[in-house]
């Protein structure tokens, strides 16, 4: 049987679906999950606005974007979390609160309707509009959309903006994979673009573009570009791109959406809503997205919650091209919706995904039971392979995820309980503390997955597998006496051979 390959870390996604940043920009961490709306003082919320995010203020209503500031539902205002959306008066659940025209918004339409857009042709989207982020920022004040560049943070607490010394306290994490993996790309991308657009065109980009520069726009998108149409476009939205994230709001749904305005216009505009009641002077917050794991969240916007079900650790399976088997296991995986490899994202006190033990027994199916790949069971395979399949085949799954949890937990230089205490301290630097909750929960969930394939290993004598499923079908098996016997056998002897006995007795012995 060949060594089934399991590769215990996340791949980094091919990314045209890197950018897909669902939502929105980086809210403060949340330190209590109860600490829903956090108040914000009037104090804090009249303070005066520092003149950029005045000038943002005016430049956005002088454009349109609000048909009278002073009927604003929301203006951008200093919060605890840095910038945010601050609510003018009382506003309902589900109300309306920013509208946004898309001649306001930077996406791909931009980027082809300016000077560079010629250049930008060929380029994924995101990339052609790190180019234009980067070139207007340089054109400074002579770049119209200044007031909105000037706003945007120069740096955020996502993974991808760390130190050495910082990224050092996630070693051994997925994390860690993760954020180098967006950081080599994002880099291989910048010298793609470098060679084949920046250089070329000097005259159309007189200052030099750095790829540090490149990273920041990758985390500007990252962080707060929206993206919809299956997460093809991608747009950034002044304004509504100043919504924090809050942990209490657990809406599945959207809070926002991409629309026709009025019966015979066709410009779209993105209208965000208010998904819960807000009083006057408070913060409006949305959920950015309920199914991010703390990882996740980490490198996208840089932040963490301590809720169970963000801690996560994706498992990769892969079907060796070495298999004897490789050809038909991947037919089978692929008539059931999988693939060569295979992602299982499982998360804190979680059941496993559903397809994760059918795809592991398939993986390191062989020895007697490689019968179950021929073409005659193709239709029915995957309904085997959905219950233990023999002893061997269910004692190797076990084997194959145990010995990976123990690899992978050999990795972090930290223990549970280390992280435990360190998590009681105050005044934790937030990056130290966004990569102790991260190691933390993904430890934990390794714990949780080994501890549950210890327990089965325990069961593999009592567990039924396929060959006394296919007796019981057979009308072989009874409830007591010889049926018993013979169940015995089985798990004794070889099955097939038991097999073949069993279909050689008289079927009424057995009634
Ligand atoms: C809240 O949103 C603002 C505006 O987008 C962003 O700059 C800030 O980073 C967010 N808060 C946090 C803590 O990330
Ligand atoms: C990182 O998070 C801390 C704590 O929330 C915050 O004070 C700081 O401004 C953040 N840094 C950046 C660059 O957003
Ligand atoms: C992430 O982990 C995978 C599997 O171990 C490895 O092949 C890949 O090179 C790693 N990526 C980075 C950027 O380290």
């Amino acid at each position: 049987m060949a060594v089934p390959r399991l590769l215990l870390h996340l791949v980094y996604p091919s990314l045209s679906s890197l950018l897909l940043a669902k939502c929105k920009p980086s809210p403060l961490p949340v330190l209590n999950i109860g600490c829903s709306s956090r108040r914000i003082s009037t104090a804090a919320a009249q303070r005066a606005f520092d003149p950029p995010v005045d000038e943002f203020w005016r430049w956005h209503c002088e454009r349109g974007a609000v048909a009278a500031s002073s009927a604003a539902a929301v203006k951008p205002g200093f919060v605890p979390e840095g910038l945010g959306l601050v609510a003018q008066r009382d506003i309902p659940r589900n109300e309306v609160v920013v509208e946004v025209p898309k001649r306001l918004w930077i996406d791909s339409d931009t980027v082809v309707a300016s000077e560079i857009g010629r250049l930008c042709a060929g380029l994924k989207p995101w990339v052609s509009i790190a180019l234009f982020l980067l070139r207007e920022r340089a054109l400074g004040t002579a770049s119209p959309w200044h007031p909105y560049l000037d706003i945007l943070p120069p740096t955020t607490n996502s993974t991808i903006f760390w130190t050495e010394e910082e990224l050092s306290e996630i070693e051994g994490t997925q994390l860690l994979n993760t954020t180098m993996g967006a950081k080599e790309y994002v880099e291989s991308e910048f010298v793609k673009a470098e060679a084949e657009v920046i250089l070329p065109n000097k005259h159309l980009f007189p200052l030099a573009i750095t790829s540090l520069d490149f990273l920041w726009a990758f985390g500007m998108l990252r962080s707060r570009a929206f993206s919809y149409g299956r997460g093809e476009n991608l747009a950034l939205v002044p304004l509504a791109d100043l919504i924090n994230h809050s942990s209490s709001i657990i809406h599945k749904d959207s809070s926002w959406e991409i629309k026709g305005k009025g019966i015979f216009s066709r410009e779209l505009i993105f209208s965000l809503r208010t998904p819960v009641y807000v009083k006057s002077g408070e913060q409006v917050y949305i959920q950015y997205d309920i199914a991010k794991s703390n990882a996740d969240l980490a490198l996208d916007y840089g932040f963490v919650e301590q809720r169970p079900d963000r801690d996560a650790y994706t498992f990769t399976l892969e079907i060796s091209e070495s298999d004897t088997f490789y050809g038909d296991k991947i037919d089978i995986a692929e008539s059931n919706g999988l693939d060569e490899t295979a992602y299982f994202d499982i998360a804190l006190g979680c059941p496993l995904p559903p397809l994760m033990l059918p795809y592991l027994r398939l993986v390191v199916l062989g020895g007697t039971d490689a019968f179950l790949v021929e073409s005659v069971f193709r239709n029915t395979i995957w309904g085997h392979l959905e219950l233990s399949v023999s002893r061997a085949n269910e004692e190797a799954i076990c084997r194959v995820i145990r010995q990976a949890c123990k690899s992978a937990l050999s990795a972090y230089h930290t223990t549970i309980e280390e992280d435990e205490k360190l998590m009681e301290g105050d005044n934790l630097d937030e990056r130290l503390r966004i990569s102790i909750c991260v190691r933390d929960g993904e430890k934990k969930v390794l714990q949780q997955i080994d501890d549950a394939f210890r327990e089965r290993e325990s069961e593999l004598d009592i567990l039924e597998y396929y060959q006394e499923r296919k007796l019981k079908d057979l009308g072989l098996v009874g409830e007591q006496g010889s049926m018993e016997i013979l169940l015995k056998m089985c798990k004794s002897q070889k099955l097939l051979n038991c097999m073949r006995n069993a279909r050689r007795l008289p079927a009424e012995s057995f009634i």
